[in-house]
């Protein structure tokens, strides 16, 4: 978390910093701060405590001009939200400033070491160390004095560097959390983020861990920490920079919940044979001999990604008949998991840095484990560690709470899950086909979905006042239940709770009373026999919600008349295969969520306490 952004080159360094800083402000907002060199040669430091427009406030009472620096966005690890435990921090002199996002885990010791031979510290921060440790390396040029300081720190870390002595240079450095150069015309940029560099370069060099970077505004070079030349691949960038804007909407979660049909489709189309029923997953290097060998698949994923791969394991079990084993991240690596070289591993991750998911890849893989990667960043350090990944083409996603990129990954398990069902021989021509046919039916019935926004507004106005909520679902809906209720709770900061709907017996009815409101995922594929059990069963959970006097909201599919008639609220959408309706079914939940928030007046592009990428453990 935290985002950071640097700039060398003729141009005002302020404006292209706070512009860089906007578009990372999904990465922590609780303070904000740039330093750039100024023309009398000295280093103009403002900060910020709170959200950005504090910086810009800031800026606009007390200008500051230059042609080099370095900026930051934060989320707080070490010490208070305030203006002094704010980025960038100094040294002794205040000659040397620092930007870091990351933590230093061994800080403290050297704090007390550095104190002891009279450094003065300012701030609460882990930060500040770096700063100090730079200094003591001063009379070096400025890139050997960043690596002698990193070379003593333990943690992670991506870093960008100024000092007043060495005008028109920045230096970065990586270990963990990302970090990209930007290339420009005699114009250099560093950021945590692609989207922060796309209004002036699509050039731009993913830095790997252990990189340092030297820009100035003849060109950048790359070294390791011990000052070794290294080459590095310049990548061009085809997002649009005007897809990482707001484009008319109030918020960009709406933008992006709206985006949904493009995005879906972006990530089905050159992958489907539309003839043949065919899946082409060109980017993987497994092979179809290695696919068909695999003995288990396990997903390991956070979050709502964890949420897309729990719903990866109903398209993989039915379409593959492959067991799968659904991990969280954060939880893998600590039990000492038994992973062999027959199973496949599957890695999600919307960002491709998110800290657990990658720690736990790189288990996985040490284990024997080849590990495939479902990505919307490319040349993230999750989709590098891979053997291949099929992108999600959902486009920049800036909302703190992931919409598109979710249902893009549910896209991306299904095309994986009918390749699998295809290499292994359990999906005919015939089925293939019905189930493309299927897929490709999907973003227009999203739209259809998303026509009937009015009905979700009007339904958020009605219970925007709850303070509790249940989301029930059976089989693959029981993942988006637990998305839906996830979505509520990070926006609205209303308590919700997704539930299998058959253990509500087993302790959580409870909970129902005539506030509480019951979402239940009714929706079913009616051209499927064998989707009624399951149905008939949600069917009676809504009618035990309704004897206790709970509110039910229940989402089901056109033409329903069972599960329509009991419940209070309905929300239609149109059917699909079973294993597709996830993908229609999480958009009103989405909307839901949206609407909600917005009525009790909160931030929803950025919920309190959250950043969007998670790149500390
Ligand atoms: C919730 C949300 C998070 C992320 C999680 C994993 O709306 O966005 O739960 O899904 O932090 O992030 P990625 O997918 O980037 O690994």
């Amino acid at each position: 978390m935290c985002g950071i952004v640097g700039y060398v080159g003729e141009r005002k360094a302020v404006p292209i910093i706070l512009e860089g800083l906007k578009r990372l402000e999904y990465r922590g907002y609780d303070s904000a701060g740039l330093a750039v060199y100024c023309d009398d040669q000295t280093l103009g430091i403002r900060r910020a405590s709170g959200k950005l427009r504090n910086l810009e406030e800031a800026i606009r009472l007390d200008p500051v001009e230059g042609s080099f620096g370095i900026g930051h966005t934060r989320w707080a690890t070490h010490g208070r939200p305030t203006e002094e435990n704010a980025h960038p921090h100094r040294d002794c002199t205040g000659d040397i400033v620092v930007v870091h996002n990351g933590i230093v885990e061994n800080y403290l010791a050297l704090k007390d070491q550095l104190t002891a031979e009279g450094h003065r510290f300012t701030t609460e921060t882990d930060t500040e160390v770096i700063a100090h440790l730079v200094e003591k390396c001063s009379d070096k040029p400025l890139e050997d004095a960043v690596r002698c300081a990193v070379k003593q720190l333990s943690g992670v870390f991506a870093l960008a560097v100024l000092s007043r002595k060495h005008p028109n240079k920045i230096v970065a450095a990586r270990l963990g959390p990302p970090l990209v150069v930007g290339l420009g015309d005699h114009e250099f940029f560093v950021a945590s983020d692609v989207p922060a560099l796309l209004n002036h370069t699509r050039d731009m060099v993913f830095m790997n861990d252990g990189d340092i970077a030297i820009l100035t505004p003849e060109g950048v070079r790359f070294t390791d920490f011990d000052g070794r030349t290294l080459k590095r691949a310049t990548q061009r960038i085809l997002w649009d920079p005007l897809m990482a804007e707001k484009g008319g909407y109030k918020h960009f979660m709406l933008k992006e919940i709206f985006e949904q049909p493009r995005a879906v489709r972006d990530t089905t189309l050159g992958r489907v044979g539309q003839g043949s029923g065919r899946i082409f997953l060109d980017e993987v290097d497994i092979t179809p001999k290695q696919f068909q060998a695999f003995k288990s698949v396990r997903i390991l994923a956070c979050g709502t990604s964890w949420h897309a791969a729990l719903a990866g394991k109903f398209m993989i079990e039915r379409l593959a008949r492959i067991p799968v084993e659904v991990d969280y991240g954060s939880e893998f690596r600590y039990r000492n998991p038994i992973v062999s070289s027959h199973e496949l591993t599957v890695v999600i991750s919307q960002s491709g840095e998110t800290a657990d998911t990658l720690a736990a890849q790189r288990e996985a893989k040490q284990k024997g484990s080849p590990t495939l990667a479902i990505c919307n960043v490319v040349g993230s350090m999750i989709t590098r560690e891979a053997k291949g990944a099929i992108y999600t083409h959902a486009g920049p996603e800036i909302g703190v709470a992931s919409t598109k990129a979710f249902t893009c990954q549910l896209t991306a398990l299904f095309l994986l899950a009918m390749y699998l069902g295809q290499t292994r021989g359990h999906l005919d021509e015939a089925e293939s086909q019905r189930l493309v046919q299927e897929l490709l039916r999907v973003p227009g019935k999203l739209e259809t979905v998303l026509s009937h926004d009015s009905v979700y507004e009007e339904l958020g106005r009605k219970l925007h006042r709850a303070t509790d909520f249940l989301f029930l679902g059976r089989g693959v809906h029981f993942p988006i239940a637990l998305e839906g209720a996830l979505k509520l709770k990070e926006i609205s900061y209303i308590h919700a709770e997704g539930y299998p709907a058959g253990e509500m017996k087993h302790g959580p009815n409870a909970l129902i009373d005539e506030k509480l409101p019951v979402v239940i995922l009714a929706a079913r594929d009616t051209t499927r026999e064998d989707s009624r059990t399951l149905y008939e069963k949600t069917v009676s959970n809504i009618q035990e919600v309704k004897a206790r006097e709970g509110i039910v909201v229940a989402i089901v599919c056109e033409g329903d008349n069972e599960a329509s008639r009991v419940a209070d609220h309905v929300i239609q959408i149109p059917t699909t295969d079973d294993l597709l309706l996830p993908i229609l079914e999480i958009v009103p939940l989405q909307l839901l969520a949206y609407h909600i928030a917005v009525r009790r007046g909160c931030d929803v592009d950025q919920p309190r306490n959250l950043a969007k990428s998670v790149t500390v453990e």
